[in-house]
Parts: C-alpha cells; structure tokens; sequence
C-alpha cells in the first residue's frame, strides 16, 4: 500500500509572515490519518517555515533545486543548501519553470539525479498541453517527459521519486482532469514504470494528480487505483482548503 500524500506548491506566494502562519496552521490542524503532508513555500521563507513545522510531522519541500553542489550559479540554490533547512523534498521539472525558465528534459534529470545524491526526494511533474491532448499525444508525451527524467536511475533511485501528473490545461484553470482520463495516465505510466526498472518499482512509486484539486473534486481523484494524492496550487494556499484534502484523502 501506498501512502497517501498531499503536497501544497505555494508558487511565488505570500509574505514572509503570511507564509509562517500557515505552516503554523497546517501544523495546527494536520489531522493524524496517516497521510503525508508537504508545503513548498519559496525558497527566501525555507528557513522560517522550517521552524514553525519543527515539532509537526508536515515535511517541507522545496520549489526547484540547482544540480551543482555550489559554484558560479547566480540566484540559484543547492541540494545541501535545502538540507541544511531540514527540507526533504523539491519540485522538480514542473511545467511553469519548462514554461517560463526554459527547463529542458536532460535538465531536469540531472537535477533529478543531484536531488537524490542530496537525499532529497524528488516530485518529479510532467504534462501534456491541450494541443497534445486534442492530437492524441497524452501518453507519447508523459512516456518521454518521464522516461527523460529518470534517466540513468536504478530501480532502488526511482522508488525514492514521487511522480506527480500536471495535465498543463488543468493547472490553474480550474478545469480538472476527469477522474476517468486522471486514472488511465497514472495506469499507463505505472506500466511504464513497469517497463523501464520493475514490478516493484512500479508499485511503490507514488503518482500524485495536481491540476485544479480542490476539497470539491479530491475524493472522486484520490479514490482511483492508480492516484494516491495531490499536488495543490491555490487551494493549498489556505489552511483551511488544504487540512480539508488532507482528510479527504485519509478517508480512502
Ligand atoms: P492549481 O492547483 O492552482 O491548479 O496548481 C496546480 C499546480 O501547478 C501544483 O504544482
């Protein structure tokens, strides 16, 4: 059995204090069902929501990571850097920093790659656009992005991973995937999975959905075989929204 897992991407969002108080929050009001919490504030507030999550089980996750230890990397930051904050995770690959900062397949997997050597966890997210999806490319396209970023990694690396399937028309639109098309992609890439290391391998691997997941939409997701949580943008951005998906998916 899988852990279920619910991960907040706060993005480029609140003030430091805001920040603070909602990881206090969240602290707070983390239920105890068993599920894996994880916020990823911006990398300037690491340092300040690690301590307000100091004595809650909520782990903390980065947004992005560079692949160098250190180096001449303006404006970057580093696996033992995060370690150094007591950070677990990083967002990897997600759609915005392909979009907006250029981030190509064989970047990703090197920063995949580091992430591990680091001992962080990657959540590694890939995606088909709409016009991938109206040609009928969703699953050519997912097979590539995911086969790219696990490039060189032993089975026992990749049950480290978490996948997290981020159809791009779905982030932010509030137009989610349907359970029915969510639960086939994360059915196929299980077989991918299957495919490039191993039964076991594609057993463990968490698949979390993210695209719109708000406490309305969450139970028909997280209830399919192949989805065993979330990656939330605006409604993990209230303590409120983001406890209510916690319980959610501890009721499954
Ligand atoms: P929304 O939940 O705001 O659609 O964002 C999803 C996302 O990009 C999480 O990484």
């Amino acid at each position: 059995m899988r852990t279920p897992i619910v991960a907040g991407n706060w993005k480029m969002n609140l003030g430091m204090d805001e920040a603070v108080q909602l990881a206090q929050d969240i602290a707070d009001g983390a239920p105890e069902n068993g599920v894996k919490l994880i916020v990823a504030p911006v990398s300037v507030h690491l340092a300040s929501v690690t301590e307000a999550l100091a004595t809650s089980p909520v782990l903390l996750s980065s947004q992005n990571m560079h692949w160098a230890d250190s180096g001449a990397y303006t404006g970057e930051v580093s696996g033992p850097m995060l370690r150094e904050l007591a950070v677990r995770y990083v967002i990897l690959g997600h759609s915005e920093r392909r979009q907006y900062f250029g981030e190509s397949d064989e970047e990703i997997n090197r920063k995949v790659l580091s992430a591990l050597d680091q001992e962080l966890r990657p959540i590694v997210c890939f995606g088909e656009s709409l016009s991938d999806r109206e040609a009928k490319r969703t699953e050519a396209k997912v097979e590539f992005q995911v086969r790219a970023a696990l490039a060189g990694l032993s089975a026992e690396q990749a049950q480290k991973v978490i996948l997290a399937y981020e159809p791009i028309w779905a982030i932010g639109t509030g137009k989610t995937a349907s359970p029915q098309q969510a639960q086939q992609v994360h059915r196929f890439l299980r077989g991918v999975l299957k495919e490039r290391f191993d039964v076991e391998t594609a057993q463990t691997v968490p698949i979390l959905y993210g695209g719109s997941v708000k406490p309305h939409n969450f139970d028909t997701l997280i209830t399919q075989d192949d989805i065993d949580g979330g990656l939330v943008g605006g409604a993990s951005l209230k303590a409120d929204s983001f406890l209510e998906l916690a319980r959610i998916a501890g009721n499954i």
